[in-house]
């Protein structure tokens, strides 16, 4: 008897760095290498699979044409629309091409980083590309922002096996799984007990600092951010930026890059 087919995934890098796939290949529970050989079918991805040219895009028309309106589609990257789209080109084709070719067949398409989701560093003013999010262009399929520069790697893996297990999981107004993006950093940090008597670090190496205070008046973005950092952490739970001593930045909301100064209070 032939074993049934796993679910076939495509996975699509557009204007990106390389990091969410970084990342995604950091994960523990479930780790992408038990993801591939016992969950999925990871049916394209430039940077892992052998294949390259010609014989890449093959296996990628090919995976569609087999698994037409049951694949998964997987985006990294934003897609840049300025000049038609000629930022990003590839096999002859622009990345918005490609995008709605392979978002036509998909059952749903999961946006990983905060440059998928919603643009990203590529889109930082004064964004030369007129670089755009997934949901931007795709507004007749199911599409599941999972952001973060990069995503925790578990949120993505736990994303995808959500899916493939129980459908669309209940999502917030940017699209973002409830599930692990529905608390703030700032509800479940560990210095929170700080903030609340109001003790603050006012440099990076003053006493407050060394005693673990909040770090709110360094520019932690913690109170307006919706990640999961706090909790499932980063490295397999090793650690996260607030207990390295640095503040939250906001890599997983709309707007990161623009949204104020790293180190400017919120
Ligand atoms: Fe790179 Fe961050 Fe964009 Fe991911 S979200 S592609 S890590 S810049
Ligand atoms: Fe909130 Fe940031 Fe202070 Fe933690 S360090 S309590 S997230 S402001
Ligand atoms: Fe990003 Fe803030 Fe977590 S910067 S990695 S959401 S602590």
């Amino acid at each position: 008897l032939r074993a049934a087919r796993r679910p076939s995934v495509i996975y699509m890098p557009f204007q990106e760095c390389t990091g969410c796939l970084e990342s995604l290949t950091r994960s523990f529970a479930p780790s992408l290498e038990s993801l591939i050989f016992d969950t999925i079918s990871l049916d394209y991805n430039h940077t892992l699979q052998a294949a390259a040219g010609h014989a890449a895009e093959e296996a990628r028309l090919e995976a569609m044409e087999e698994n037409w309106g049951e694949y998964i589609l997987i985006v990294d990257g934003s897609i840049p629309t300025k000049l038609n789209g000629m930022y990003g080109v590839s096999e002859s084709h622009t990345f918005m091409e490609q995008l709605e070719q392979t978002a036509e067949g998909a059952a749903a398409i999961v946006a990983v980083g905060v440059c998928a989701a919603y643009g990203g560093v590529g889109a930082a003013y004064p964004n030369p590309t007129g670089a755009v999010g997934v949901a931007d262009l795709i507004k007749n399929k199911p599409v599941i922002n999972v952001p973060g520069c990069p995503p925790i790697p578990e949120v993505m893996t736990g994303t995808l096996v959500s899916f493939l297990a129980n459908g669309v999981p209940d999502l917030d107004a940017h699209l973002r799984p409830r599930a692990f993006f529905g608390n703030t950093i700032h509800d479940r940090c560990y210095r929170r007990r700080f903030y609340d008597r109001g003790l603050f670090a006012k440099s990076f190496d003053d006493e407050g600092a060394r005693n673990g205070w909040c770090l709110y008046e360094l520019g932690c973005r913690g109170p307006t951010t919706y990640n999961a950092c706090a909790t499932i952490k980063w490295n397999g739970g090793a650690g996260w930026p607030v207990e390295s001593g640095h503040g939250c930045i906001g890599c997983s909301e709309p707007g990161f890059w623009d949204q104020g100064g790293f180190y400017e209070p919120v």
